[in-house]
C-alpha cells in the first residue's frame, strides 16, 4: 500500500478552482494500493493584502514535510509591491525548495482545436525543461533601478545551474523513449542566443559538454529567435527543449498556444528533493469565480506528479495512476461537451472535470 502526503495550494484567483478538481481526480485514482492524503496552505497576493504576507513560514515548513506539491496560481495584478513588481510567491519557492527544472509538456490531444495546420498525421508532443532558479530570474527582487532614470537586471548562467537542468533534459529524453513525432528520434534541442552573449554561449558550452555523457540521444541547436518560429511552422520535429529560465517562460506560453491554450498546459517544478505541479497559468482575474476556468491544465498537473512520485519511488502503482489520468483526459477531450469556454465549448469547470473522471 502506498500512501503520498500533499501539499493543496490553491493561491489567487482561478487557483483554488483548478485544484479542487485536481484533487477530485486524484482521489478518483485512489485504489487498490494507492492512497492520497491532502494537506492544504495559503499563499498569495489576496493572502498578503489580508495578513502582510504572500509565502507564510507554515506554508513552505508544509512544503518540506510532504511527498509532493499540487499548486494553483498566485498573484494578481492589482496588487503590487511600491516598484511596481507583482508579488510572486511562486517563483520564490522554486528558489527556497530548489525547484531548478521546469517540465512544460506540449501535447496536442485529439478533439482539441490547434490554430496551427498540421499536415495528416502530424502530432506535437515534445516538453520544454526551463531552467527554473536562475538566468534572468537570479535578478528577482535584486534588480537596481536609479532615480527615474535607470534600471539594470542581471542574467546569471552557472555551470552547476545549467548543467542539473540539461542532464535533466537528456534523463527526460530517454525516459520518454518515443523521440521527436516527425521522426521517432530521441533528441534534446539546446535552445539560447549563443550567437551574441556570452553569456548564452557559456549555457550552449555547458550543454554539449553534458551531452557527451548521453551519447544515445541526438543534440540539436537553435537560437530562441528563430525557435520562436520552427515551434510554430514544425513542431513535431522536436522531443526534449532546454534553456534559460526567462526563453523558457515565454516560449512555453508560445508552445501552450499552439496546443489549445493556457488552459490546458501543466508543469512540474522538479529539484532534487521536492516538486511541485502546477498549471502553467495565472490567476486569470478575468474569469475567477465564475466556474468557467478548464481544469485540464491542474489535472494533468496531478498526472505529472503522479509520474513524479513513481520515478522517486519506484512505484508502479503511482505510475500506473498517472497513464490512467492521462489516458482519461485524452477520452474527455475528444468529446466537445467536455470542452471548456477557452477551447470553445460551453463546459463548466466542474462538467470538464466529471468528464475526465467519467472517463476514468
Ligand atoms: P493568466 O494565465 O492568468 O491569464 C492569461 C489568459 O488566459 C487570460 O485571458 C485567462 O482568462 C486565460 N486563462 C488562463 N488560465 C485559464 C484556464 N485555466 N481556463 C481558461 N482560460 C484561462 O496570465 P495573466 O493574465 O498574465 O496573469 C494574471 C495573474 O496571474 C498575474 O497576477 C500574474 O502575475 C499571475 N501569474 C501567476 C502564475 C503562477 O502562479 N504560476 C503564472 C503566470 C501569471
Ligand atoms: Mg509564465
Amino acid at each position: 500500500m502506498s500512501h503520498y502526503k500533499i501539499a493543496q495550494i490553491g493561491g489567487d484567483g482561478i487557483g483554488p478552482e483548478v485544484l479542487d478538481e485536481a484533487v477530485r481526480v486524484l482521489e478518483a485514482v485512489q485504489g487498490d494500493g494507492l492512497h492520497f492524503s491532502f494537506e492544504a496552505a495559503e499563499v498569495g497576493a489576496a493572502l498578503y493584502r489580508r495578513t502582510g504576507e504572500d509565502l507564510p513560514r507554515e506554508t513552505v515548513d508544509l512544503c518540506r514535510a510532504v511527498d509532493a506539491i499540487l499548486f494553483g496560481a498566485a498573484g494578481l495584478p492589482d496588487i503590487r509591491h511600491a516598484d511596481g513588481t507583482e508579488l510572486t510567491p511562486q517563483i520564490t519557492l522554486r528558489m527556497v525548495l530548489d525547484l531548478y527544472a521546469g517540465m512544460r509538456p506540449v501535447k496536442l490531444y485529439p478533439g482539441v482545436p490547434s490554430p496551427l495546420r498540421l499536415p495528416a498525421g502530424g502530432r506535437i508532443d515534445y516538453v520544454i525543461l526551463r531552467e527554473n532558479t536562475e538566468g534572468l530570474f537570479a535578478s528577482l527582487g535584486g534588480g537596481s533601478k536609479v532615480g527615474e532614470e535607470l534600471a539594470v537586471d542581471t542574467l546569471v548562467i552557472t555551470r552547476k545551474g545549467t548543467e542539473r537542468v540539461v542532464r535533466r533534459a537528456f534523463e527526460t529524453a530517454r525516459v520518454r523513449g518515443h523521440g521527436a513525432p516527425a521522426d521517432g528520434v530521441t533528441r534534446v534541442t539546446c535552445v539560447d542566443k549563443a550567437n551574441v552573449f556570452r553569456s548564452y554561449a557559456f549555457f550552449r558550452q555547458v550543454f554539449q559538454e553534458t551531452a557527451a555523457d548521453y551519447p544515445d540521444v541526438r543534440t540539436d541547436f537553435a537560437y530562441v529567435d528563430a525557435m520562436s518560429m520552427y515551434v510554430v511552422q514544425a513542431p513535431w520535429r522536436y522531443d526534449v527543449i532546454v534553456l534559460e529560465n526567462m526563453f523558457g517562460d515565454i516560449l512555453s506560453d508560445l508552445g501552450a498556444a499552439t496546443v489549445g491554450g493556457l488552459g490546458l498546459a501543466p508543469s512540474g517544478d522538479v529539484g532534487d528533493r521536492y516538486a511541485l505541479f502546477q498549471p502553467c497559468h495565472g490567476s486569470a482575474p478575468d474569469i475567477a469565480g465564475k466556474g468557467v476556468a478548464n481544469p485540464i491544465a491542474a489535472v494533468l498537473s496531478a498526472a505529472l506528479l503522479c509520474r513524479w512520485l513513481g520515478l522517486q519511488h519506484r512505484d508502479p502503482a503511482v505510475t500506473a495512476a498517472a497513464d490512467r489520468i492521462d489516458r482519461a483526459v485524452a477520452r474527455a477531450l475528444t468529446d466537445p461537451r467536455a470542452h471548456t469556454r477557452d477551447i470553445g465549448g460551453s463546459a463548466s469547470t466542474r462538467e470538464c472535470a466529471d468528464a475526465v473522471i467519467a472517463a476514468l
